[in-house]
């Protein structure tokens, strides 16, 4: 299964292109982006780190049908890409994103997150998802608390800042499945109680 398009609300979320790369290379390589990833990420980011990491390592990862990625921009944007967010097959480490500093904190990557969540059970039909973080990544772990998921493990973790205490979070399909159907149920019963200021 190729990564197809998908939107939300506010966001389009496009299949990476080798393109990208240099709109990446802008956005991505700022401590306060790069300091929670993995070290593997190199550090200082050299000049074409974007583009050698895209032709070599992403994209023919998605080519082999084992990471599926996206790019995120504004609807209201469409040209510029604003952030990232991958889903990886393997046991331990499904799921991936980063966002360009102007646009932290707007809510913008819970929506990307519950897309490509979907897409990961619903189109991709694996029956779970697991993501280390770092505890000391406040953001990130919001997201999957407000996603329903389970800290299963603590472990420890090589990041760009150096060795820091980690969780791993599971997330199985079952769980978003019957989340997802809580979420529906309590917007189809806010939108049936009656308007009283238009009733007056
Ligand atoms: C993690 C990241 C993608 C979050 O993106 P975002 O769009 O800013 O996140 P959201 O706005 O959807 O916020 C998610 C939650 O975290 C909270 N949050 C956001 N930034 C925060 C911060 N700096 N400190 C504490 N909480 C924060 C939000 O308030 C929100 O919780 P709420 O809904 O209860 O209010 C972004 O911070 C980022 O790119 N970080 C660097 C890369 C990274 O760490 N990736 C994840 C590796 S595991």
């Amino acid at each position: 299964m190729t990564t197809t398009p998908l939107d939300t609300a506010r966001l389009l979320l496009r299949p990476l292109e080798l393109a990208d790369a240099d709109q990446t290379q802008i956005l991505f390589p700022h401590w306060e982006v790069v300091k929670h990833l993995h070290s593997r990420i190199p550090w200082p980011y050299p000049p074409d780190g974007a583009r050698q990491f895209y032709e070599h390592v992403e994209l023919p990862a998605m080519a082999r049908g084992e990471h599926w990625t996206w790019t995120l921009r504004l609807k209201t944007d469409p040209d510029h890409l604003i952030g990232s967010i991958s889903l990886m097959r393997g046991e331990h480490e499904n799921r991936g994103f980063w966002l360009g500093l102007p646009w932290h904190g707007q809510g913008l990557m819970t929506e990307a997150s519950d897309a490509v969540t979907d897409f990961w059970f619903d189109t991709l039909k694996f029956p779970v998802l697991r993501v280390p973080k770092a505890i000391a990544n406040t953001a990130s772990r919001r997201i999957s608390q407000k996603q329903g998921m389970r800290v299963i493990a603590t472990v420890e973790r090589d990041y760009v800042c150096g060795m820091l205490a980690a969780e791993v979070w599971e997330i199985t399909a079952d769980e978003w499945d019957a989340r997802t159907k809580r979420t529906e149920e309590t917007v189809s019963s806010v939108l049936s109680v009656p308007d009283r200021r238009l009733r007056q």
